[in-house]
């Protein structure tokens, strides 16, 4: 159709991904099979079933679940290639994917076999599909600080594959400045900071962290259009905002796309882009995420243009790469 064809061939750029949320029910049964890693499903159509959520909870323990196939780092590798061709399809240009390392060095896995097999993925992406990449470590912020500083000493190794450090999992309860001193040695290594705030939470988390974790970009941070200060901060410092419709709705942070707030804060002036955030899950990826927002919230094609413009304004690419892009 006329419209997808358009939106699909305006030249994209993602900066929320989670590496782990794009593994599609196809390539689980696949791994599974191929690791010997038992599952609770016996077919796609069973898997799609079970993708129903009422809150991020929902989606997280499914999410932890389905990642228990990725063992070995040809794994990590399929995983990050399939993303990457799906990337290719939609003219995505550049990707700052995040990679969850505690989710599988919790099972043994060694952090050296994920990040290998991702950056391998990576590599290829750029010389084999002119994908540009950064790559982004998340912290799982349902786990201790210990568990995350030791997580921080396993990347030292790695840091020429790590771009930033980032905050992601159960948000309610968990607020960012529970990890100021991890995010304050990450700095100190040289790393940039965002962090997922204001998705399920509270305006506060989107202050704390700005404050606390001084991160570059805030994931997510809807939850900043209740909060009148914060909102003429994100204005005049023009700090990102990674927003994801398809999974705002499918986790019910907005009960229906027709009230997602994210052409009128566009309006108001916040850098607001588009991502998928974990596309396997949530039933599309950068092309569907543009489409239902044309659909629902009659996004023109100038608004279109506005929110990629950010995306590359965003990005934590190189200024004379993103004059490329413009
Ligand atoms: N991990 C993967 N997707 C996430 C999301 N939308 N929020 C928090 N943690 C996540
Ligand atoms: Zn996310």
């Amino acid at each position: 159709e006329i419209n997808f064809d358009w939106l699909n061939a305006l030249p994209k750029v993602e900066l929320h991904l989670h590496l782990e949320g794009s593994l599609e029910p196809e390539l689980m049964f696949t791994l599974a099979k191929r690791n010997n890693v038992k599952i609770p499903f016996t077919s796609v159509e069973q898997i799609k079933e079970a993708y129903q959520f009422n809150n991020l909870q929902d989606f997280l323990d499914i999410y932890y679940q389905g990642a228990d196939v990725l063992v070995v780092e040809q794994d990590f590798y399929d995983l990050t290639w399939a993303y990457l061709l799906k990337c290719q399809q939609q003219n995505v240009l550049h990707v700052e994917p995040f990679f969850d390392p505690q989710t599988h060095t919790a099972r043994g896995i060694d952090f050296s076999t994920i990040i290998d097999g991702i950056n391998r993925a990576l590599v290829d992406g750029r010389e084999k599909l002119g994908i540009s990449s950064e790559l982004i470590l998340c912290f799982l912020r349902h786990l201790s600080e210990d568990d995350a500083f030791i997580t921080l000493q396993q990347a030292i190794p790695h840091l020429d594959k790590i771009k930033a450090v980032g905050l992601d999992s159960s948000e309610k309860g968990h607020p960012p400045e529970k990890f100021s001193r991890v995010f304050a040695k990450a700095r100190e290594l040289g790393l940039l900071t965002v962090a997922h705030a204001g998705e399920e939470g509270p305006a506060e988390y989107i202050w704390t962290a700005l404050n606390d974790l001084k991160v570059s970009r805030v994931d997510h941070g809807v939850s900043a259009i209740f909060d009148k200060a914060l909102m003429e901060y994100l204005i005049a410092a023009q700090m990102p905002l990674t927003i994801c419709p398809l999974s705002n709705t499918k986790l019910k942070v907005f009960a229906d796309m027709s009230e997602h707030t994210i052409l009128q804060m566009l309006e108001l002036g916040v850098c607001v882009t588009v991502n998928s955030d974990d596309p396997a899950y949530f039933g599309g990826y950068m092309t569907e995420n543009f489409v239902v927002l044309r659909d629902s919230l009659a996004m023109t094609k100038a608004q279109a243009k506005r929110l990629v413009s950010n995306s590359i304004k965003g990005s934590f690419t190189s200024l004379e790469y993103k004059n490329t892009m413009q």
